[in-house]
């Protein structure tokens, strides 16, 4: 079953990675769940498929209390991110979820109803959390044409949906990256077909750049920390992907 592990807690924020599920069916792809929490109030990131739903709330409810769950950030629209959100909005029809506003008509597809939705401005937005701000800030066409990324500054984490994903045989469980050179293997294929726009990947870089990053988390695969966050950039950077 899916763990919910601490990985970062600074000030009032404390981050929980829900990684790893050896229990899930094979034809799914492997999905990371985070959640940022101050023990009263707490964001879910990416919650992931309807199909994961009893095993991330297991995980979740281990470690917080899942009504502090109020608000869910989806980076983009796919079903591994967010098809889980009528199940959310079922134990708690006052949930709400920050996503881009392009797919205020595609995610009700889900069952949430359309009133659930918060549209995040295409140039991005800041929500409170606690006392301190997290930065929801464009990553527009990595993959998706309506996405973004979670800024903490106070905890130096970036969560940054599919872009940094990996897809890791089963023997490669550990939630970080261990050796950078091995990992970027299984993430090469993936940044080559799903990112669709090198010009978009230029853009993201100029910002996150300018961003203080210790833990880079990806929504598959494992997380980058340390001198692995800029071996990560950099190497984006080089990589021709999609279509120019
Ligand atoms: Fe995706
Ligand atoms: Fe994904």
């Amino acid at each position: 079953m899916k763990k919910a592990q601490l990985i970062a807690s600074c000030e009032q924020h404390r981050w929980y990675a829900i990684a790893r599920d050896p229990a899930r069916a094979d034809f799914l792809i492997d999905t990371n769940e985070y959640v940022v929490t101050t023990g009263e109030d707490s964001l879910l990131c990416d919650p992931g498929g309807a199909e994961v739903f009893p095993a991330v709330f297991a995980a979740l409810s281990e470690v917080i209390d899942p009504r502090s769950v109020r608000r869910v950030f989806s980076s983009h629209q796919d079903p591994d991110v967010i098809s889980s959100l009528g199940l959310w909005h079922d134990f708690n029809p006052d949930i709400r979820c920050h996503v881009s506003g392009l797919w205020a008509g595609f995610i009700p597809h889900f069952g949430c109803g359309a009133d659930t939705l918060v549209a995040i401005p295409d140039a991005g937005v800041n929500l409170t959390l606690g006392e301190r701000e997290l930065q929801l800030i464009p990553a527009h066409y990595l993959h998706s044409s309506g996405n973004f990324h979670v800024y903490d500054p106070a905890c130096k984490l970036l969560f940054t949906g599919d872009v940094g994903a990996a897809l890791l045989p089963d023997a490669d469980c550990n939630l970080f990256v261990e050796d950078f050179d091995r990992h970027i293997r299984f993430a090469e294929g993936f940044h080559k077909r799903w990112m669709g726009s090198n010009t978009a990947k230029k853009r993201w870089i100029e910002r996150v750049r300018q961003l203080e990053i210790e833990l880079m988390c990806p929504q598959h695969g494992a997380i980058y920390r340390g001198e692995d966050v800029q071996r990560f950039i950099d190497w984006f950077d080089d990589l021709q992907v999609g279509y120019g």
